[in-house]
């Protein structure tokens, strides 16, 4: 039955960023509700207690992490209690992502310690993660898919240039995995989600702003972290066991209606 393969019973998922209740809550759910152990890692304590609430309802085995990726030294600690919790990793899931502080505007105006921190939130860590992960399978013997979140904004970020690169170079980086390692049956996907309206994205949009929004956005409204989380099942599991390198957009065709979301430049 070809349904099987969107299993992943006997399986050990690694969400990091998977706390919360938007993109990385959900997608900690989904992989439980496919049979998978998940290690859910954040750095909030309430994105921790909000997942476990979530994995709570299931009937897998689940754990969770409180580790802060913008730090090395935390995440090395964060993979070696990862393996340690179920002794192996089939499944890594990099969410954890966006920006901190003033972000958008003008990159004119931005002191480079904005940069450098948007590219180690989301780029760095994901190649120290995305590795640790491949030296283990490849040890094991094992295949595994990893996934990384990336964004519409690799195409385009006005007035974000800081995420937009970091997010483009994920990309890439996903590729330059894919290739490295699929002799050893390891695939690695980048997933881009178009406007989600996630917990996060909902405290920064007012509702004249989501207005607009919404009558941008070809399907009138924004996306859900469900179906960014469905994308990621499809990447995860042997639904697409012929798919590595690939960069599945997710955003209601936004990308193909037009080139960028962020305020218009002055
Ligand atoms: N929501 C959107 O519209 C949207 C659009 C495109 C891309 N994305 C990407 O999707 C991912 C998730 O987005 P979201 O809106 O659900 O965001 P979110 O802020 O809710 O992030 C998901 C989780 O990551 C955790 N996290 C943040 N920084 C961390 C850190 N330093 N260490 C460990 N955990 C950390 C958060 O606590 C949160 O629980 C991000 O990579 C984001 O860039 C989101």
């Amino acid at each position: 039955m070809l349904i099987e393969r969107s299993r992943l019973d006997g399986k050990v998922a690694l969400v990091v960023g998977g706390g919360g209740e938007g993109i990385g809550g959900n997608t900690s759910l989904a992989l439980a509700e496919a049979g998978a152990c998940v290690i859910a890692a954040d750095v909030n304590d309430d994105a921790l207690a909000a997942v476990e609430a979530l994995l709570k309802r299931t009937p897998v085995k689940w754990a969770t992490i409180k580790a802060d990726v913008s730090l090395e030294d935390n995440i090395a600690r964060m993979m070696d209690s990862a393996l340690a919790k179920f002794g192996r990793i089939d499944v890594l899931v990099n969410v954890a992502g966006g920006t901190t502080g003033n972000s958008w505007g003008p990159m004119i105006d931005k002191p480079s310690s904005q940069w450098d921190s948007t590219q180690i939130l989301n780029l760095k860590y994901c190649y120290l993660t995305g590795t640790r992960v491949a030296r283990h399978l490849i040890e094991a013997g094992r295949p595994g898919s990893i996934v990384n979140i990336a964004s519409m904004s690799a195409y385009t970020a006005p007035n974000h240039a800081a995420y937009g690169a970091a997010k483009a170079g994920l990309i890439s980086l996903t590729r330059s995995m894919a290739i490295e390692w699929a002799a050893h049956g390891i695939r690695v996907n980048a997933l881009s989600p178009g406007p989600i309206d996630t917990p996060r994205t909902r405290s920064r949009t007012s509702p004249e702003m989501m207005r607009r929004y919404n009558e941008l956005i070809p399907f009138g409204r924004k996306g859900t972290a469900e179906e960014i989380a469905c994308a990621v099942l499809y990447l995860a599991t042997e639904l697409s066991s012929y798919v590595t390198g690939h960069n599945l957009v997710v955003d209601g065709g936004c990308t193909i209606k037009f080139s960028g979301m962020g305020p218009a430049t002055k």
